[in-house]
């Protein structure tokens, strides 16, 4: 028997390598993705052959992880308990897609990962496999075994030849994840919700504090609801995220340090970087403000913290899921246009919008004399009609 592992080539996925041919006397293949975690990832060949894997996948995912994952979520303006831009949660239907298909191909009966019990990284990574395959066999060695701590696991890595030291030699205190739309950081000192960061866990974004004294502007291209170029030159939308990873980065965007509640039940305190998300979600909404319908757009809103459930939850593979995508896809019909906004200390700020099937009518908006455009007699009887239940109401108050 054979099992597809997704391997990050670090200490941990590496005891599992270890640890999975061991316990389960199988053959273990290996697959390692970049989806822009800004880490190389062919040192995991040479780790993984070190340990005496044979198949060894290597992929870059950073296109289609932008692409087919990111993007459509944009288009939902997703964004979960009102502060989490799901930059792990999103990355995760695509982790299992893959894994679930180098299976297949290799015919491998079970794949496995790295993700602990507690978390919801294992709810992802599992229900987004099984509705892609309903067959497949998952482990879960955090669920299994007795390499429940830090020396434990020190321990198994010296007795089996894993080595301990990373590149930097000091393995980092917090749980981190990253790729192209952020990088996360969860317990160490942010088990205590009253601990502020130390300023040297942030990897992304300066402190706002410290950024440029001058503003940046930027022209943000939009086409059916998909950010497509900046500042009049066209990029894909990996190249995008990283754009706008770098120049946010520098201007102290996108830093949030909340406590968020987990799929299974607990809550858990997190401090995130997502200096692109930031300003794509910003830049989002600008172009929508004057291109959509307002019930349309009221609509959308109201899906909005439903389709964010799902995601974080782990049904991005899910009927209700698809449904709900179909609809906001559905909007995004005249979302075009272009966004200027301006990057200073730590804030986006829109500062410009247009579009050739802009909604915005000056004409009947403005202040100045309108030439007939909007007739305010109107406006009487719509308020009397509007009114007569709530003075009705108000009426048998007395
Ligand atoms: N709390 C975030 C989430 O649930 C981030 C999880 C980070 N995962 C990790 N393996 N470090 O999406
Ligand atoms: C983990 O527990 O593996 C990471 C955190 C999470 O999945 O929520």
């Amino acid at each position: 028997n054979k099992v597809v592992l997704a391997y990050s080539g670090g200490l941990d996925t590496s005891i599992i390598a270890k640890w999975l041919q061991e316990a389960y006397d199988c053959e273990v293949v290996t697959f390692t993705a970049d989806i822009g975690q800004g880490e190389e990832v062919e040192p995991a060949r040479e780790k993984a052959q070190a340990m005496g894997i044979r198949e060894i996948y290597i992929e870059d995912l950073r296109e289609e992880f932008a692409r087919d994952y990111v993007y459509p979520m944009f288009r939902a303006n997703a964004i979960y308990e009102g502060e989490y831009l799901l930059g792990t949660s999103i990355a995760r239907p695509l982790i299992a897609k893959r894994l679930v298909e180098i299976a297949e191909e290799t015919g491998a009966d079970a794949i496995a990962h790295g993700a602990t019990g507690k978390g919801n990284d294992q709810v992802r990574f599992e229900l987004n496999a099984y509705a892609l395959n309903p067959d497949i066999k998952v482990i879960a060695p955090w669920r299994e075994w007795d390499l429940n701590s830090r020396e434990k696991l020190m321990a198994y890595a010296e007795t089996h030849g894993i080595p301990i030291e990373n590149k930097k030699g000091k393995k980092s205190p917090y749980s981190m994840d990253a790729n192209l739309l952020h990088i996360s950081y969860e317990g160490g000192l942010l088990e205590d919700p009253w601990n502020e960061p130390e300023e040297s866990m942030w990897r992304w974004t300066v402190s706002p504090e410290k950024a440029p004294n001058e503003p940046v502007y930027l022209e943000l291209a939009y086409e059916k609801g998909d950010l497509v170029g900046i500042n009049g030159e066209r990029m894909t939308p990996a190249q995008v995220m990283e754009t706008l990873n770098r120049i946010g980065g520098e201007h102290g965007i996108g830093r949030t340090d909340i406590v968020e509640n987990r799929f299974v039940g607990m809550k858990s305190r997190g401090c995130y970087e997502t200096p692109a998300g930031t300003i794509m979600l910003k830049a989002h909404r600008a172009i929508e403000s004057i291109t959509l319908d307002r019930e349309a757009a009221h609509t959308k809103d109201e899906l909005m913290p439903r389709y964010a459930t799902l995601i974080y939850n782990g049904f991005w593979f899910a009927p209700e899921r698809e449904m709900l995508q179909a609809a906001i896809d559905q909007t995004q019909q005249y979302v075009t246009g272009t966004v200027r906004v301006k990057l200073y200390k730590g804030n986006v700020i829109v500062v410009g919008r247009k579009s050739p099937y802009s909604l915005f009518d000056e004409k009947i908006a403005t202040f100045e004399d309108d030439e007939g455009a909007y007739d305010q007699k109107d406006a009487e009887g719509f308020i009397k009609l509007n009114a007569l239940r709530l003075k009705n109401l108000a009426k048998r108050q007395r």
